[in-house]
């Protein structure tokens, strides 16, 4: 009997924990289950285009703790190119692929549950930096951000004392907040801005001042790139946008540091950490939340779960339809941020 053949591709922006997923499906497929695995390069232009390579135990061996992603990855849109979702299908065929697992966050498991609905064989694993997806506590590459951006708080902490400045930290998340909220509170900052709560520019500058009034001559904003102004009262940027209709984002750093300079009379400057918090290797709790999705995803492909997605409940990794994980985003709820909020000023 043939044996039974898996693709994978990693889709959508990259983040720490995705070699540690791809290892632990190999690992499991290969020696537990006898299958064989390809990996597709470059998120769905893989399986659109047909650009793959061999997944074997060889070509996984030592990329646990490295970022990236050995598959590369990609934004590209199926539903955005003619016949997308037929072409997958087709080129899946041609390679003989019994089902394929997509490691990715809204846009790309979004794009697996399409194919799903039209009968061919996906299942999903989770996947980002933003922790913004339904159905699963937690994803692999937040962890490692939200230490990322802490430790460039807590180093931006001293400098903003040394000059009594208030220094502006933005940080990635562009609906949902929680990469501000989490390193924003492990941090100590004295603002946080996030996309789920409008700010208006004068509040923050009040939180600013009350610091200084209690002699506090330096402070630390964290807004995630998302954060927005209050409609009518401050004027943004806007960017170019994605295959998935993602605004460009970045630039609300710059505008707080000019606004809040403006109207509070303390010298101010941005950070924008930008990439940095995707980059590099993972911590280890990104390494076995990645590790146990991989073995769960392919456990799971080989008993035909179709349509699921791996999650982690609780302490737990299970499936949850993919359906209902790419229904709606995950965001910070409001008694989330009224921890942070205790620390404002
Ligand atoms: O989706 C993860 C993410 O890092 C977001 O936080 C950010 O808005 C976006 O990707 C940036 O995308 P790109 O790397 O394509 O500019």
């Amino acid at each position: 009997m043939a044996p039974v053949r898996f693709g994978v591709l990693t889709g959508g922006g990259d983040c720490p924990g995705l070699n540690a997923a791809i290892r632990a499906i190999v690992r499991k497929g290969v020696d537990g289950h006898g299958h064989e695995l390809i990996g597709f390069q470059h998120g769905w232009r893989g399986p659109i285009e047909g650009e793959w390579t061999d997944l074997s135990i060889d070509a996984v061996r030592g990329i646990l703790p490295r970022g990236g992603t050995i598959l590369r990855s990609s934004r590209t849109n199926p539903l955005k190119h003619d016949d997308g979702l037929e072409r997958i299908r087709a080129n899946m065929q041609q390679l003989s692929l019994d089902g394929l697992i997509a490691i990715g966050g809204e846009d790309t498991l979004g794009t697996a549950e399409k194919l799903h609905e039209v009968g061919v064989p996906v299942l999903g694993l989770p996947k980002t930096i933003d922790n913004d997806l339904n159905g699963t506590d937690v994803t692999f590459g937040f962890d490692t951000a939200v230490q990322v951006a802490t430790d460039a708080i807590d180093r931006l902490h001293t400098t903003a004392e040394s000059h009594n400045r208030v220094l502006v930290v933005e940080v990635m998340g562009r609906h949902a907040g929680w990469i501000a909220l989490h390193s924003g509170i492990a941090g100590g900052a004295d603002v946080i801005l996030i996309p789920e709560r409008p700010f208006d520019i004068e509040n923050v500058c009040t939180h600013l001042k009350r610091r200084h009034e209690r002699g506090r001559y330096f402070s630390i904003v964290v807004a995630a790139e998302g954060a927005t102004p209050l409609e009518g009262t401050l004027a943004t940027l806007g960017g170019e946008t994605d295959e998935f209709g993602h605004e460009r984002l970045g630039g609300i750093g710059q505008v707080l540091e000019r606004e809040v300079e403006a109207r509070t009379g303390f010298e101010t400057r941005a950070t924008v950490l930008g990439h940095v918090q995707r980059g590099g290797t993972p911590t280890a709790f990104d390494r076995v939340l990645a590790t146990r999705c991989g073995i769960a995803a392919i456990d799971a492909a080989t008993e035909g779960r179709w349509g699921t997605m791996t999650a982690l409940r609780g302490t737990r990794i299970e499936l949850v339809p993919l359906a209902d994980a790419v229904a709606s985003l995950k965001t910070v709820p409001p008694q989330d941020f009224a921890v942070a909020e205790a620390f404002f000023g």
